[in-house]
């Protein structure tokens, strides 16, 4: 193992924050594996083993060794805060109301909330913010639609997430974040109880709210709600920014419906928006035969790993929407693998298209490095995206 260097959190290029910061592509080509120091005003700086190969990332998510449970303040009923049969049964709890096939049947939910987007970005005109009228309202509308929640409180909820979601943010704010989602799902939950409904949360109400506490249920709750907004809105910010740097892989993602899937694969795997994945071992383990020893912390970097030519170069630095499918880890893997995936590939599935569709014209109305880009985050996104057309 070699002797710690620092590098930034997320792992990005500055300047270039789509791709990972040299020192990882230095520790993927290494045998040994890296120690670095991670500076992080929340949890304070700490040492971990970076792990960036595609296999090696793989199976640290994959080990029921290292846990989330000791890289992420504890909070009932969010899966993250969970491990073991704890986690198993708590995730058997929701599967149902994320399969793909549920995911379809929202295909026309998502198809109205991308319509009404794309009025707001007409009636906007040229010089309008996509982040404000397109990426986040899309999301933000299916899962308060899904969890029953009433739009009219998505301003306070979308600033509390940006905060909680800030790398910067003092432990001591994380926590006062999380104490005001819990009491604004507390009555939120209180209402299902009474009367379940249809939604994902009444579901889980009903199905399972005799074996859960409230304070687990306002925890499923605020992890959806979080979760449900604003990785996607993210995703989309980073993913038009990209396409509108590249215009003639631009150009494919609107003339051509047959890639729509394969485009947005290529995407995820380029974005990778949750760039890096903490955990921590319970036990002393090998990863390729090296030692990391029990309380030692892992970070796995996902989008080095997305990046991994493995043993013949496919060219995975290059952006190519029309790439036979690539295997990628930014829905994660293992036990922790992301339960929204099937929604959010529906999502974006249906609104890059119709976005590039309707304004085949779309450019930045901001110089490429201007754009202000959210490397700060626990997901990469941009913060705004002024375009005309
Ligand atoms: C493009 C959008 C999304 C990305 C990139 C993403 C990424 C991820 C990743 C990487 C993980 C694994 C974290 C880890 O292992 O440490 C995860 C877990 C999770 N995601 Fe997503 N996610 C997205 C959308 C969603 C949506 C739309 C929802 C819900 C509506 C959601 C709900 C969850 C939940 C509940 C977990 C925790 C699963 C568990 O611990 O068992 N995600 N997501």
């Amino acid at each position: 193992m070699t002797e710690s260097t620092s590098i930034p959190i997320g792992g990005r290029a500055a300047g270039c924050p789509f791709a990972p910061v040299a020192e990882l592509y230095d520790a993927q080509k290494d045998e040994e594996l890296h120690r670095v120091t991670v500076p992080s005003p929340m949890l304070g700086a700490f040492d971990a083993v970076v792990v960036t190969r595609y296999e090696d990332v793989k199976s640290v998510l994959a080990d029921d060794q290292l846990r989330m449970g000791g890289s992420m303040p504890y909070q009932a009923g969010n899966l993250l805060s969970y491990d073991g049969p704890e986690h198993t049964r708590l995730r058997r709890m929701l599967t149902g109301s994320f399969t793909a096939k549920r995911a379809r049947e929202l295909r026309p939910q998502i198809e109205g909330a991308v319509a009404s987007a794309l009025d707001a970005l007409t009636e906007a005109g040229p010089g309008a913010d996509l982040v404000q009228v397109f990426c986040t309202p899309i999301p933000t509308l299916v899962i308060c639609e899904l969890l029953g929640v009433p739009y009219g409180d998505r301003e306070d909820f979308q600033r509390r997430t940006a905060v909680a979601l800030d790398f910067n943010t003092s432990r001591e704010v994380q926590m006062q974040k999380a104490a005001e989602m819990e009491a604004y799902m507390a009555g939120l939950v209180a209402r299902h109880r009474e009367d379940p409904g249809e939604n994902v949360l009444g579901r889980v109400v009903r199905d399972f709210g005799d074996q859960l506490t409230d304070s687990e249920l306002a925890g499923i709750g605020n992890m959806l709600l979080i979760a449900g907004h604003e990785t996607i809105a993210s995703t989309l910010s980073a993913s038009i920014a990209l396409l509108l740097q590249h215009p003639d892989q631009l150009a494919v993602v609107r003339d051509d419906p047959s890639v729509t899937e394969g485009a947005v694969e290529e995407l995820l795997r380029y974005c990778a928006p949750a760039a890096i994945l903490p955990r921590q071992a319970s036990g002393n383990i090998c990863v390729r035969d090296q030692e990391i020893k029990e309380g030692e912390r892992v970070m796995a970097s996902v989008l080095a790993a997305n990046r991994d030519p493995g043993t013949s170069d496919q060219g995975l630095d290059r952006l190519d929407v029309r790439r036979p499918a690539q295997r990628h880890l930014t829905f994660g893997f293992g036990p922790h693998q992301c339960l929204g995936q099937q929604l959010a590939r529906m999502e974006l599935r249906v609104a890059l298209p119709a976005l590039f569709t309707k304004f085949p014209t779309l450019r930045s109305a901001v110089p490429d490095d201007e754009l202000d880009y959210r490397t700060n985050a626990l997901v990469f996104g941009v913060n705004s995206l002024p375009v005309t057309w």
